[in-house]
């Protein structure tokens, strides 16, 4: 089994899958692991998690992932859910009020969802199985809803694809650091290194060459306090439907 750093190291999304199915045991490791392993909102743990192996079904899945051919191929796939089923009925039992049933709500299902979607991925990945993401999720959500008999309180956000690998991509490239992370305060990169921001612009100037430079504000702070002063002041918290305080829900 690899290390975190040698699993993140090795990533790549794989697009490519023999036939060899994944044993149950290590599919049911794997979800232990990423479950009891991961960090969720309040600990609710909204999300649901749907596996399809059975080869009919997969092709009703492909079909509605746009067809991308490597579904076919792969063994397992599966289906990462914001789920507020469990809590939301919880709540009703107990008579409780309901802070889940708004936006707000689905974003805490939806992260709790993604993130476990990535443990899952190292999981798999730190056993040598590969796996790619299948963002198409999103443009067919009532489709595959349908298709899962998800309840109501119940959506797909991700989907995955694992199998073993039938290839050996190479690793994609990212911007360097600095592209992505800011030092106390946002610095947009400078207009005149746009185009060195695209995939096929590093491959000609290479990698590493892309640097945020240190500009002059473009406008002065006089007028930036002008301009502020026609945003509303930022409010502390969020407030919710129920006139409660996002802190108050995250607390209770
Ligand atoms: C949320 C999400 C959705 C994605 N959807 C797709 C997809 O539908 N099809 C696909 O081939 N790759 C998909 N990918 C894989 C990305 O294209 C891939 O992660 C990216 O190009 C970087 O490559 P790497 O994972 O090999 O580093 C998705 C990735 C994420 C995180």
């Amino acid at each position: 089994m690899q290390t975190v750093s040698q699993t993140l190291a090795g990533h790549r999304s794989i697009r490519a899958f023999t036939p060899a199915t994944i044993p149950q045991a290590v599919i049911d490791e794997v979800l232990h692991e990423a479950i009891t392993g991961t960090s969720s909102s309040g600990n609710l743990n909204s999300y649901a998690v749907v596996l399809t192996r059975d080869p009919q079904r997969r092709q009703r899945l492909y079909e509605l992932h746009g067809e991308q051919d490597f579904i076919l191929q792969a063994p397992l796939l599966m289906t990462f859910c914001a789920d507020w089923y469990r809590v939301r009925e919880w709540l009703r039992l107990r008579g409780a009020r309901d802070n889940f049933g708004h936006l707000l709500g689905y974003h805490v299902a939806a992260f709790d969802a993604m993130l476990l979607s990535q443990s899952v991925s190292l999981a798999f990945e730190a056993r040598g199985y590969g796996l790619c993401y299948l963002g198409t999720t999103l443009n067919a959500m009532p489709d595959i809803s349908a298709f899962l008999e998800l309840l109501d309180t119940c959506v797909p956000v991700t989907t995955m694809a694992v199998g073993v690998p039938a290839e050996d991509p190479s690793k994609r490239d990212r911007l360097p650091l600095a592209a992505y992370v800011h030092d106390e305060r946002y610095q947009a990169p400078p207009k005149m290194n746009w185009p060195s921001c695209t995939g096929t612009a590093r491959k000609v100037a290479g990698p590493g060459t892309w640097r945020p430079r240190r500009s002059r504000p473009s406008v002065t702070r006089a007028q930036s306090r002008r301009w502020r002063s026609f945003i509303p002041a930022p409010t502390s918290t969020i407030r919710m439907s129920s006139g409660r305080s996002r802190t108050d829900c995250w607390n209770s």
